[in-house]
């Protein structure tokens, strides 16, 4: 199981896997400064939620680490983080992240002996260990709701909900683990997530080097899978749940999520807690990133439509919270209606 970032303590340099070269090329680039992270955070070199949220918590750390600023920490990391945040504005785990990471300066500062860095650091290291720790929690409540059949389990996935977006493991990715490990077979279905592909280049990959058999479809083949070949459920991974279940996850979400209503095929939401934002009251509030059009227009760098053509490219989009059958989380699964079992997780765990 591949993880997609390296925190180097000793040289205070964070190491991400560069996402964009796979699955052609293993390559990992160094970054010894904020600015550098929120860089691969808006190219993508790292992406999927939790992973963003734990690669912001360590800029913050290097920001704190190296370049001079003349200003106090408070505003310091003021400017870190809204440089961090405005890198991709969908995942709310990037800003839940930061406000751990802002708790636990104040806690410093208001103890002045603290070793202000290494505070930090230490913090960086729960917000990742404790989102591997409720991907394994969350994967296995969510292979608890897969009856045995007597075939493998059947699972369409979208994008990469995989151990490459988060601490390692994975979220929707983390339940066809659990499956396998408790020694039920499993097989996926991965469409290849247009514009970039995280399905095809990412959760084909990483599910192959697992020996977990993967069927890679395109985004367009989602509703005759539904129709026919017995999917026993659609998991998915999420950017952001509002506090009425509605979900933000990768653009073609929503028509996976409308399909296998219509064929009766239950739709699961996977996402660790941080994933759940409870100050937003449902998806019409949630801001979609719109990404650069080239991304459209060309395929690993090949131009397929005409030069001026007009291109729309939101990142993410929202499904209704009507559609979603549960919502797997590390602390219980949300079942309808959302606003009271979501609150409860919330309250339970307070
Ligand atoms: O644009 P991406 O690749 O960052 O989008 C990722 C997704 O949509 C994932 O499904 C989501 O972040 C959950 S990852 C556990």
């Amino acid at each position: 199981m591949v993880r997609p970032f390296r925190w180097d303590s000793e040289r205070r340099v964070l190491q991400l896997l560069d996402q964009r070269r796979l699955p052609f090329e293993k390559v990992w680039i160094e970054c010894a400064r904020a600015d550098e992270v929120a860089n691969a955070i808006r190219d993508m070199a790292i992406r999927g939620a939790p992973a963003i949220g734990i690669a912001a918590a360590y800029a913050v750390v290097l920001g704190f680490a190296r370049g001079a600023d003349s200003g106090t920490e408070a505003g310091r990391f003021d400017r870190l983080a809204a440089a961090l945040l405005n890198t991709r504005p969908t995942a709310v785990n990037l800003r839940a992240a930061l406000t751990r990471m802002r708790s636990r300066l104040e806690s410093v500062l208001s103890a002045p002996a603290a070793d202000l860095l290494g505070e930090l650091e230490v913090e960086a290291d729960r917000i990742a260990a404790e989102d591997l720790a409720a991907n394994r929690r969350l994967g296995a409540l969510g292979a608890g709701l897969l009856s045995p059949a007597d075939r493998a389990a059947r699972i369409l996935t979208h994008c990469n909900a995989g151990s490459l977006a988060t601490s390692g493991y994975g979220t929707a990715l983390g339940i066809v683990r659990a499956i396998a490990e408790s020694g039920r077979p499993v097989e996926v279905f991965a469409p290849e997530t247009r514009p970039y592909l995280q399905g095809a280049r990412l959760t084909a990959w990483e599910l192959k080097e697992d020996g977990i058999p993967v069927t890679l479809v395109t985004d367009g083949m989602v509703g005759s899978l539904l129709a026919g070949a017995r999917m026993d459920a659609v998991v998915v991974g999420a950017d952001r749940i509002a506090a009425n279940g509605d979900s933000a996850n990768k653009i073609g979400t929503y028509q996976a999520a409308v399909l296998a209503k219509e064929h009766g095929v239950p739709f699961v939401v996977a996402a660790p807690f941080s994933s759940v934002d409870l100050e937003t009251p449902t998806g019409a509030e949630i801001p979609i990133e719109q990404r650069d059009p080239e991304e459209i227009v060309k395929i690993a760098g090949t131009r397929i439509a005409p030069e001026g053509v007009r291109v729309w490219n939101p990142a993410f989009d929202v499904t209704p919270a009507r559609y979603i059958t549960a919502i797997v989380t590390e602390r219980g699964v949300a079942r309808p209606p959302f606003p009271a079992s979501l609150g409860d997780l919330a309250t339970l765990h307070a």
